[in-house]
Parts: C-alpha cells; structure tokens; sequence
C-alpha cells in the first residue's frame, strides 16, 4: 500500500476509490450555502456533503423528515456554484425515493439536472435495493447510508448508537456488501460501534466514511455548523468543536448592537 498523498485538482467518485487503496483518509463535511460551500472547498474538503441534516442546521426543524426535493436543490445549487475541487453529494430527502424506484430516479435526476451536483445519498440496505440500481442504471453515482439513519428516526425512536446487537451488526455487514455489488462508489456508517465500522470498512474495497463510527474507517463526515461550534445544543461523544463559533459571533453581533445603540458606529470613515 502506498501512504504518498495524491494531489487532485478535482476530486472525483474514482478518486475517492483512489485514495481508500492508498491509505489516504477521506474528509467530507455539509455545506448548505454558497458562502459556508467556499469555505470549505477552498480548505481543500474531498467532498462536500448537501445533506438533509439542511432540515435541522438551517431551518430548524425537530428531524431531517421536513425537508422537500425543492429545498434539497435550492440548498445543492448554491454549493454548486461556489466549488472548484470538492466532489458535490446531496442527499434524497424523506418521500423523495422510498415508495418506487421509478420515483427514486425522477428525484435523483431532478438534483442532479437542477442543482449540477455529483452524486446523491440514500438512506438503507436491500430495502432499497431496486431504487439504488435504477439511479445507478442512469449513470448517476449513488453513496449508501447505513446505522443510525435519521429518516427512520420514528421507527428507531432514539438518535442512539446502532448495531450493537449480533443480528443487526450482521445485517449492517451484508447491507454493506450489498451496497458495494450493485455499485455504489461509497457509504457512510452513521454511529455503530466502531470495531464493527472497522470490520466494514476491511471487507469492503469502496470507501467508508464514519459519523460517530471511530477511527477504523477510510475517512470522516461531520455537520460544519456543528464542528465549527455554530450549534452548541448537540453535543454528541463523537463531535469533536474546532471553534466556538456561536460564541464568539455573539460577542460579535452584541458589540454591533451596542455599537449602533451609542451611535459609534458608523463612524467618520464609515460614511459618504
Ligand atoms: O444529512 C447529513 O448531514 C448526513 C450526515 C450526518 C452524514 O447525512
């Protein structure tokens, strides 16, 4: 195995394919905007996530179950367009795939033709077996998603660590086999255990990306708002914060206020 780093201009689903058989770590975070997207490609992310957590970061609903295809794709096109090497993955949201396939590949193609991104994510195994090779039968690279998976929050009823027991960590495995035989080029493992993850990421050759799945896999997602500490309700183990965003954007915001209440801003120079 070779551990040399490749430079890629533009990251593709074969160079993430790449960079697992050298060693090389995958890093993925969301993005939602244009501004947050620039950021984030420019710090040289592989890919850039349009996840449906979009439902939870920028809308503030409870669960990702409320955003619609529309919203996912007004989200997707603004990362579009701000990105020049970032591999662009936005994810089908709750009612956009799960009752046929036929409807899966409208939804796919429609994200794909209207916001200009790369791929797509879909939450589930063999359940959605005949929608995820319909989308790959149209040329259209899919990532899997497998463990705790948000859509399912009702059936599950709890954000709690999955795959514990024997019976769904083995599910999990075939799942994840099945996924890499029928073509997807990658799949996230949403907090299970991480010597289960590791299992995973060994027995299969696609890439596996973790969130809150340990270190064993070939590389790590997280939300940007939250890594970067914009959100401080959520506090999972798995989240490790590079900033205190929330706080320092308050004493930010609480100088501005205060700044225009004693008329000190603007200032001489701030003005025509
Ligand atoms: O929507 C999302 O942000 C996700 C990640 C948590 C993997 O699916």
């Amino acid at each position: 195995m070779s551990t040399a780093k490749k430079d890629y201009k533009r990251i593709t689903t074969k160079s993430l394919i790449e960079m697992k058989a050298n060693g090389e770590k995958i890093s993925m975070l969301t993005a939602y905007d244009y501004t947050m997207a620039k950021i984030v490609d420019t710090a040289g992310v592989d890919v850039i996530l349009v996840g449906d957590s979009a439902s939870n970061v920028m809308a503030g609903h409870e669960t990702t179950l409320p955003i619609t295809l529309d919203q996912m794709i007004y989200h997707a096109s603004s990362v579009v367009r701000a990105i020049q090497r970032s591999l662009v993955v936005v994810d089908l949201p709750f009612g956009s795939y799960q009752s046929d396939s036929k409807e899966a590949l409208r939804s796919a193609i429609r994200i794909m033709k209207e916001s200009g991104a790369h791929a797509v994510k879909l939450e589930g195994g063999r359940e959605i077996k005949d929608s995820i090779k319909k989308i790959l039968h149209a040329g259209i690279p899919v990532m899997g998603h497998l463990g705790l998976t948000p859509q399912s929050i009702y059936k599950f009823g709890t954000y709690t660590v999955r795959a514990k027991e024997e019976e769904e960590a083995e599910k999990l495995i075939d799942d994840a086999k099945l996924l890499e035989r029928i073509g997807c080029f990658a799949v996230v493992l949403e907090k299970i255990p991480a010597a289960l993850a590791k299992r995973v990421a060994e027995s299969i050759s696609i890439p596996v990306i973790g969130i809150g799945a340990g270190g064993g896999v070939d590389g790590q997602v997280l939300v940007v708002h939250d890594m970067l500490g914009m959100t401080h309700e959520f506090s999972p183990r798995f989240l490790r914060r590079y900033m205190n965003l929330f706080e320092d954007m308050n004493i930010a915001i609480s100088q501005y206020v205060s700044d225009v209440k004693s008329t000190d801003f603007p200032n001489e120079q701030e003005q025509y």
